[in-house]
């Protein structure tokens, strides 16, 4: 198939890998652009220098193109961007902040950014600052999906701009794929398809967890990480969505964070302060959610831990190489079309 999206990107196939915490690691990256789709590699839980080996060993895995997400809005998000537009990356993925600086220094070397949007206004915002295409996240998706589900967001965004759209947020096989196609869309990111591939570092109970489970049994909220988001449901979460966050949770996380991605604890908090209450608030809430995400995505700690997950949970039964699955989405998706225009020939 090919797409205004396979075209910008040079992928083979319109599918794309998003970046997820812990999930898009280079392994599932590289085996994703291997397959002929987009890997883009997730940086929220690492600092500048594993952000670059992270990058340099995606480069020893594959020589296709692949991407690198930055969630602008973390500790440590600028420093990372700096790092993909030094190391010349390809794709630039950001989310969660302003990017409008990331586009003229891709540009300069060729490369090319994609904005993340859950709203029309973002969608348009990204247009008007020279993002190359955006991704849109619909309500079914994980993680911080819009509050419109994805049939109505995608022809949304589809009417306000004219960049090219990578729609995420429900789609898992090559019926979704073909769907976002008549939509409006050039491609499909698929986050809870991928984080149950082979290559995936989903620790084992918690995939027996999402492969069992049905696409009712997540949770949309604010009270996981202080955003909107979609997680999955367990008592553990069930909880969280009736009750205050306990900030002073927070404490402990930020120095487990710190730690992590190499910045002095003090400094970390000091640049948190800096970005006033509101900010701090925030972050000091998604610092709670990171360590409870790495207890159920590393530790299989579903009892404490938090694991982000969309409806189309409902969807994955199994867990195969990322390779198989591409082709199994390709074959599907080819069916599918058949299907449409065997209906508009009838
Ligand atoms: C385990 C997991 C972790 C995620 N972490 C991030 C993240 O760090 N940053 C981000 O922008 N999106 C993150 N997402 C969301 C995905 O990038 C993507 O938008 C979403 O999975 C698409 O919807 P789908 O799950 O229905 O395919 C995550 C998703 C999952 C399943």
């Amino acid at each position: 198939m090919e797409t205004e999206v396979t075209r910008l990107l040079g992928i083979r196939h319109p599918v794309v890998l998003p970046q997820m915490t812990r999930i898009s690691t280079p392994p599932l990256v590289a085996a994703v652009s291997e397959a002929g789709g987009l890997g883009v590699l997730a940086t929220a839980s690492l600092g500048p220098d594993t952000t670059r080996d992270a990058i340099r060993e995606v480069r020893k895995r594959t020589r296709a193109p692949f991407g690198v997400g930055i969630p602008l809005l973390t500790p440590g998000g600028r420093e990372n961007a700096e790092v993909a537009l030094a190391e010349k990356v390809g794709v630039i993925v950001y989310s969660l902040g302003k990017g409008d600086w990331l586009v003229p220094a891709a540009h300069a070397y060729g490369g090319l950014v994609v904005a993340t949007a859950t709203t029309e206004r973002h969608a348009r915002a990204a247009e008007r600052q020279g993002c190359d295409a955006v991704q849109i996240v619909g309500h079914e998706g994980a993680g911080h999906g819009s509050g419109i589900a994805s049939m109505v967001l995608v022809p949304t965004i589809r009417d306000a701009v004219q960049i090219p759209i990578i729609a995420a947020g429900g789609f898992a096989d090559g019926r979704g794929l073909v769907a976002a196609l008549a939509l409006g869309a050039g491609a499909v990111a698929m986050g809870t398809r991928f984080a149950a591939a082979a290559e995936s570092p989903l620790h084992a109970r918690t995939l027996a967890n999402v492969l069992d489970r049905k696409a009712d049994d997540t949770l949309y909220g604010d009270r996981f990480d202080g955003m909107n988001g979609r997680v999955l449901r367990t008592e553990h979460t069930e909880q969280l969505a009736g009750e205050r966050p306990k900030l002073w949770n927070a404490l402990g996380a930020s120095r487990t964070l710190a730690a992590e991605i190499g910045v002095p604890w003090p400094r970390l908090v000091r640049q948190v302060l800096a970005r006033g209450p509101g900010s701090t608030l925030r972050m000091a809430r998604m610092a709670g959610a990171q360590v409870a995400m790495q207890r159920a995505i590393e530790d299989g700690d579903l009892e404490r831990g938090l694991q982000p997950i969309g409806q189309a949970q409902g969807l994955v039964k199994d867990a195969p190489p990322a390779a198989e699955l591409m082709r199994r989405i390709v074959t599907e998706a080819a069916a599918a079309a058949q299907a449409v225009a065997a209906a508009s020939s009838a």
